[in-house]
Order: C-alpha cells, then sequence, then structure tokens
C-alpha cells in the first residue's frame, strides 16, 4: 500500500520520505512549496536512490486532492505534515492559518473519507499543552493553546477524536512533536526558513555561518538553571524515524492514539550555543534581550509512551543535532536555492 505524504517538501516532511523510502515504502508525495523548493525533494531523490509521484497542489483544492486518491487507489493511509507553522505569524494572520490549517485539513479528511482511506498520521505540536503544569510532560497533561498555530494543531486533534467516535474504522496517530533541529548526515538535506529563522537553532546555524551577526537571547531571567529559555531539542532524523513506527502502529490498529515525541531531556539556550561552539569550534554571539511574548520557561517531554508502545526512543543527542545542522547550513548558506 502506498502513503501520501503531504507537505512532503518541508523539513520534517523530506526527512520522514528518506526514512519511509529507505524502509521500501512507498510514497506519494504533494505540497504546495508556498514554504519549501523543489530542490528539497531532488535531495531527497539523491540521497535514496528512489523515484516517486509528485502532485504539487495545495490542501484547498478538492479536485486536485481527489485526482490523488483516484490515480492511485493503493493509498492506504497519509502522513500529513502540510499547515502553516510559525507562531508569531499565526497571531497576525489567524484567518490565514485558520484557512490553511483547518479547511485545509478538513478537504483532505473528506476527500480522505470518500476514497476509503481512514488511517493518519498527523503532525502536531507540544504547543498544544500550552503552560505545562510541570516537567517532564506527559501525554495526559491539560491541553491549552496560546496563539492559533497552536489552537490549529489542538482544533484539529479533536476533529480526529470525533471523526474516530463517528467511525472507529479510522485511525488517527497523532505525534506531538517536541522542538525538531538538526539534519541528514548527507548535509544535503536540512532546515531552511523563509527569510529571518523565528526558531533558535537555525538562527544560531546562520550566525555560524556569517549570514546573521548576533543571536538575540529572549530573557535570562527564567526560572531554569541558567535563566534562559529550556527545551526538549529533538534530532529530525528521530521524529523522522517515530514517523515510520506510527505508521507500522496505524497499519495494525484503529482508534485515535497520541505520542510526546522528544527525547526527554532539556536543555537551555546557552546549553545551546556552547553545544554549537563546542562541536563547530565557531563563535556564537549573542546580546541578552528582553523575553519574547508567549514563551514558557520549561517544556520538555516524558517519551515513556512512545518507546512503550511504538518501539520509539531518540537516538541522537545535541553533538549529533550541532555536527548535523552545521554541516547542512555550511553547504548550504542559502538553503535551497531553486
Ligand atoms: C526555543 C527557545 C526562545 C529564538 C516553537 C513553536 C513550536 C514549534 C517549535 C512548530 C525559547 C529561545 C528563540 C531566538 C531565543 N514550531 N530563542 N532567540 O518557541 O520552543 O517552539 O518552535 O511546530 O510549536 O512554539 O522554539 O526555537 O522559537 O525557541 O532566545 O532568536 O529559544 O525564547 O526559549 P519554541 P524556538
Amino acid at each position: 500500500m502506498k502513503i501520501l505524504v503531504t507537505g512532503g517538501a518541508g523539513f520534517i516532511g523530506t526527512h520522514t520520505l528518506v526514512e519511509l523510502l529507505e524502509a521500501g515504502k512507498d510514497v506519494v508525495v504533494m505540497d504546495n512549496f508556498s514554504n519549501s523548493k523543489p530542490e528539497s525533494l531532488a535531495r531527497v531523490k539523491k540521497i535514496t536512490g528512489k523515484d516517486f509521484k509528485f502532485y504539487e497542489a495545495d490542501m484547498l483544492d478538492t479536485a486536485a486532492l481527489d485526482r490523488i486518491f483516484e490515480e492511485n487507489p493503493d493509498i492506504g493511509s497519509v502522513v500529513h505534515f502540510a499547515g502553516l507553522k510559525a507562531v508569531g505569524e499565526s497571531c497576525e494572520q489567524p484567518m490565514r492559518y485558520y484557512t490553511n490549517n483547518i479547511s485545509g485539513t478538513l478537504k483532505l479528511l473528506d476527500s480522505m473519507n470518500r476514497h476509503g482511506v481512514k488511517k493518519i498520521v498527523f503532525s502536531s505540536s507540544a504547543t498544544v499543552y500550552g503552560l505545562p503544569k510541570s516537567v517532564p510532560i506527559k501525554e495526559d497533561f491539560p491541553l491549552k493553546t496560546y496563539n492559533p498555530y497552536g489552537e490549529t494543531k489542538l482544533m484539529t486533534e479533536r476533529i480526529l477524536s470525533d471523526i474516530i467516535k463517528a467511525d472507529p474504522e479510522w485511525c488517527a496517530v497523532i505525534l506531538r512533536y517536541f522542538n525538531p533541529i538538526g539534519a541528514h548526515s548527507s548535509g544535503l538535506i536540512g532546515e531552511d526558513p523563509k527569510g529571518i529563522p523565528n526558531n533558535l537553532f537555525p538562527y544560531i546555524t546562520q550566525v555560524g555561518v556569517g549570514k546573521l551577526k548576533k543571536l538575540r537571547v529572549f530573557g535570562d531571567d527564567y526560572p531554569t538553571h541558567d535563566g534562559t529559555g529550556v527545551r526538549d531539542y529533538i534530532h529530525v532524523a528521530d521524529l523522522a524515524n517515530a514517523h515510520l513506527k506510527a505508521l507500522e502502529y496505524a497499519e495494525k490498529t484503529v482508534g485515535i492514539d497520541y505520542f510526546n515525541i522528544g527525547t526527554g531531556k532539556g536543555y537551555s539556550v546557552l546549553d545551546m550555543v556552547k553545544a554549537y561552539e563546542r562541536i563547530t569550534g565557531k563563535t556564537i554571539a549573542y546580546e541578552i534581550v528582553d523575553r519574547r511574548p508567549g514563551d514558557i520557561a520549561e517544556c520538555y517531554a516524558d517519551p515513556t509512551k512512545a518507546k512503550e508502545v511504538l518501539n520509539w526512543t531518540a537516538k541522537y543527542g545535541i553533538d549529533d543535532m550541532c555536527r548535523d545542522a552545521d554541516r547542512w547550513q555550511t553547504n548550504n548558506p542559502e538553503g535551497y536555492t531553486k
């Protein structure tokens, strides 16, 4: 059976394609290139030596979605990455985020249902936990979001839960990502944010290659070991493997389940700066500035459930993440150029 990967040209999407193709899976890919470039898919083919069908299509285009399922009747499941994902941007453009992430996902689920495809692995986020009452975070912690981006993730989880209550033939495996960073060890694919990176690690690697001058550290007065924000950084290759394990789980079950995909370890902003400098020998100039609105002090996973149910644990550590991210950024200072 084939797997449809929506948003397959993106950061997590490309790394998951490599994982699936190298595991011998047949994939069909769709992407609208709104936040990615065709070169990323060419690199996936170069890494794996495998080919796959690609559709440049938007989730809001029902006819395009139907065409994909009609032309590929052997699609048995979907890995759904496609979506807008910048927290700050979602606060400025809520309508765009709800239209794209919710209406787009509803059109995808409707087309799946009409074509009898009832298995989905969904790209959710630790952001659904909002301000966690404590750390490490377990899957049964209270859910609360504070921005439209996070709201679209939580709403989609609830939509899937209601679909499954109405039709128990459906299966949804929801992966709540913590902070994905790093790159494939080849240096051919990696994180390629548009414009100035919102996230910490691509900002650090761009300072490392001289594309940006100085890192602004958003606050050093948090109740953490060094005052800067603590997060659970996970190598994108480990995250990709979690999707393979989730698909294998989805193929033998029905219903809905949720998994924290993190390492279970928290590192601060300054820990990450020091690790990157140690691994690469480069210096990261930084300045402590005010806190970023909406940031929390600490967020890291309890990944026990993914280990017990999916037989998944993170293999890579911070040093691997720094080494691989720097190789990608050094080889591709301007990211994908076409
Ligand atoms: C990490 C730490 C910042 C940038 C977000 C989304 C989440 C997911 C991952 C999509 C924090 C600090 C950051 C900078 C800094 N996105 N920082 N200077 O906020 O944990 O999570 O990205 O799925 O849903 O919420 O990640 O990398 O932005 O921040 O000091 O220039 O780095 O304050 O402590 P975050 P981040």
